[in-house]
């Protein structure tokens, strides 16, 4: 098991669209566990395989406060839709932003767990905006590709900035 890097906005591989799991094997366990490590150690409640530089349809989650409640989704889907919530939504690849994001209140969920058995979940609140928010980073979307233009522009601006100052600091 080991922590990976989490990749940070703007990079451009956050935009990648995954690919569907197939093998259902010891190397998909292997990309669990480093998510799992690499979230609980963030820390965050979230992650897609894409933010470690995976591009597979691979998603875990934990809401609980006890942060003992892994939710695992291969290949997830969105079967059913209903209303609309607003909630604040923040990434871990992208620290230190946060905005209000309009989603779909009420989803039912079509995933596979890690030996590959599907299932379904009906999911509100914390859950339903998780999965949207997930299944998004699975289509190469972020969060901030909600905002206004005018916002995506600071926000993209600050985090080069910042990425230049780190440069000279290691430098
Ligand atoms: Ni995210």
């Amino acid at each position: 098991m080991a922590i990976r890097e989490i990749l940070i906005y703007p990079d451009y591989r956050l935009k990648i669209k995954s690919e569907s799991v197939t093998n259902f094997d010891k190397e998909l366990e292997v990309l669990v566990k480093d998510m799992a490590e690499t979230m609980y150690d963030a820390p965050g409640i979230g992650l897609a395989a894409i933010q470690i530089d995976v591009p597979k349809r691979v998603v875990i989650m934990d809401l609980s406060e006890t942060k003992d409640a892994l939710q695992v989704f291969i290949n997830p889907e969105i079967t059913e839709l209903e209303g609309v919530t607003e909630t604040e939504e923040g990434c871990l690849s992208v620290p230190g932003v946060v905005a209000m994001v309009e989603r779909v209140a009420k989803v039912r969920i079509k995933a596979q767990d890690i030996k590959g058995q599907r299932f379904e979940v009906e999911a509100d609140e914390m859950l339903s905006v998780c999965i949207q928010h997930e299944i998004d980073h699975l289509n190469g979307k972020l969060f901030v590709d909600y905002l206004s233009r005018l916002k995506q522009d600071r926000v993209r601006k600050n985090f080069i900035k910042e990425a230049r100052l780190s440069e000279t600091e290691a430098a």
